[in-house]
């Protein structure tokens, strides 16, 4: 059985990219499944449920407060991630996903990039932060990744989703970072930039 709680949705368009779908802190496996299917009509969808429980909130890693982690923990869980990942593609038959990640979600997709690259396709990160102080020398060969950011955001100051745009370069990823008027919550104009950039990718 696959290390992960998770849901599968079968592609009915077999040549669109599969979506890793990471719910943010308190979500489960299904909260994603239709902001996937909105992004990508007919791609296969994958979505895990965090393996952290924080007062009965899901996560996928550990924090010691709210946007201070315990980066051991971030290590040790990407690498669980990466390998449900990988057992997933063997199990269904699918090609390396782009991660869709929501907060808590978007930090461990960060993670799995800088950690694991080769794991995941590219990512769209939504209130996304820098999820390790001092990452490895990843080599990332040219991956896309969008990262939307809120403007009115509490959790993530402005400064630290740059830097995640900037190690993520450095990485060797394809960064697209934009700034949206909202908050920590998702918008429509979320939906809507994801969804042309999906349709654009570089
Ligand atoms: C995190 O813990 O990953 C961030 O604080 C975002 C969140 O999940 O609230």
């Amino acid at each position: 059985a696959l290390s992960f709680q998770h849901r599968y949705e079968p592609a009915t368009t077999p040549e669109a990219v599969p979506l890793l779908l990471l719910h943010g802190t308190g979500g489960d496996e299904d909260d994603l499944l239709p902001l996937g299917r909105a992004l990508s009509p007919g791609a296969a969808l994958l979505s895990p449920r965090g393996q952290v429980l924080e007062g009965g909130a899901p996560r996928f890693f550990r924090r010691l407060a709210e946007g201070v982690f315990d980066e051991a923990d971030v290590v040790r869980r990407a690498g669980d991630l990466a390998g449900f990942v990988s057992a997933a593609r063997a199990e269904y038959g699918i090609a390396a996903p782009l991660a869709v990640g929501f907060s808590n979600g978007a930090n461990i997709a960060a993670a799995l990039m800088l950690l694991h690259p080769g794991v995941l396709a590219g990512a769209v990160l939504l209130r996304a932060m820098v999820p390790l102080s001092d990452p490895p020398e990843a080599r990332l060969t040219g991956e896309p990744v969008l990262i939307l950011s809120g403007r009115m955001d509490p959790i993530v100051p402005g400064d630290n989703a740059a830097r995640l745009a900037g190690m993520l370069k450095q990485a060797g990823a394809t960064v697209t970072h934009e700034v949206l008027p909202a908050g920590h919550g998702l918008s429509q104009a979320d939906l809507v930039r994801a969804k042309t950039w999906l349709t654009g990718r570089p």
